[in-house]
């Protein structure tokens, strides 16, 4: 049997993974994800989307079980996500009769979407995603033209953080987002974080989502990013949904499976990224692969073709990228 991820860094940080409620119904994925992480994240399950019915109408049942699921096992889990332009039903932004809210009604609405979610789980996810993915640098200013943006303006932001402050005072905030190795992206993101501090916004940390892929980013470029954000002082980083596909964004190349000179390019990555990782410690207290295994892996729907992004097989295996993160000395 393989030796435990979570062992190996226990040193280090936190060693999570992203899940679905299938896993969570799968007693073979549920022995598999206690022996290797202590930590999870609901990969869909806390989204907008998955707990809301409607206005003021929640179902918690799933949200419930992945709570409980942590807390019985001693597992940590993180929040993801409470404010995003995606996965959030089109009538969050609307009234009744179809009309786009006031600045003012949204916010009110946003308010309680926070206190009810995040107040509901007070004391127990130990660490929220509130806002994700706000950035686009290809923007003048910085800001994602969302519904968000375009009701609020950028103030949302701040307000989603103090909002779910109060509603959770010992909960770590979380910005999260991807590509935060491009240099716009991420100086946009830093001036963001900067100006919120120094505000006495209460946000706590920064999530580097960390979707790369064997090619790119390099990890010279990702160790950029976490410099730079280790500059602003007590903010925490945290790989909240490492993986590492075989395929540049929008390429047509296909593989069917990996070949071994593949695999072991893979684990070296790997292996870099985690020394790096280790090297950071001290304010890298969590990594996080999104999917437990290759074949959960959500990049086989994105980019609908096989991928292998991750340290497990679907036979449970640990693929060379595994072994590389073990064998270490
Ligand atoms: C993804 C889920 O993994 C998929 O199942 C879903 O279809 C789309 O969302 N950035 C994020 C995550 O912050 O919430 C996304 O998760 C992946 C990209």
């Amino acid at each position: 049997s393989l030796p435990s991820l979570k062992e190996k860094y226990k040193n280090d940080f936190k060693v999570g993974v992203a899940i679905g409620y299938g896993e969570l119904i799968n007693s073979i994925d549920k022995q598999f994800i206690k022996k290797h992480f202590n930590s999870i994240t609901p990969g869909n399950e806390m989204k907008p989307e998955s707990l809301l019915r409607g206005p003021d109408k929640y179902d918690f049942t799933i949200a419930d079980a992945f709570v409980e699921f942590a807390t019985k096992n001693n597992i940590s889990i993180r929040g993801h996500t409470l404010v995003w332009h995606n996965q959030t039903p089109d009538w969050f932004f609307k009234d009744s009769n179809g009309n786009f809210l006031k600045k003012d009604e949204l916010l009110k609405r946003l308010k309680k979407h926070i206190y009810t979610v995040v107040g509901r789980y007070k004391g127990k996810i130990y660490a929220w995603d509130v806002v994700n993915e706000a950035i686009d640098e290809t923007q003048p200013d910085g800001y994602r033209r969302s519904n968000w943006y375009k009701i609020c303006g950028p103030e949302y932001i701040e307000k989603a953080f103090i909002w779910a402050h109060e509603a959770d005072p010992q909960a770590k905030l979380f910005y999260n987002d991807y590509n935060t190795e491009v240099p716009q992206k991420r100086m946009f993101i830093y001036n963001m974080i900067k100006n919120m501090k120094s505000k006495g916004i209460p946000i706590h940390g920064v999530g580097l989502q960390c979707h790369i892929n064997v090619d790119s980013p390099s990890v010279e470029e990702i160790e950029e990013t976490i410099k730079l954000f280790s500059t602003i002082p007590g903010l925490e980083i945290q790989i909240t949904e490492l993986d590492m596909s075989f395929y540049q964004w929008g390429s047509s190349v296909y593989y069917v499976e990996p070949s071994r000179e593949m695999l072991l390019r893979q684990a070296k990555k790997y292996y870099e990224l985690f020394n790096l990782f280790r090297k950071y410690k001290k304010i890298i207290k969590s990594v996080t692969f999104w999917g437990l295994k290759d074949d959960y892996s959500w990049l086989r729907g994105v980019f609908n073709k096989p991928d292998f992004p991750l340290l497990f097989d679907e036979y449970y295996d640990g693929k060379p990228a595994f072994w590389a993160l073990i064998d270490y000395s």
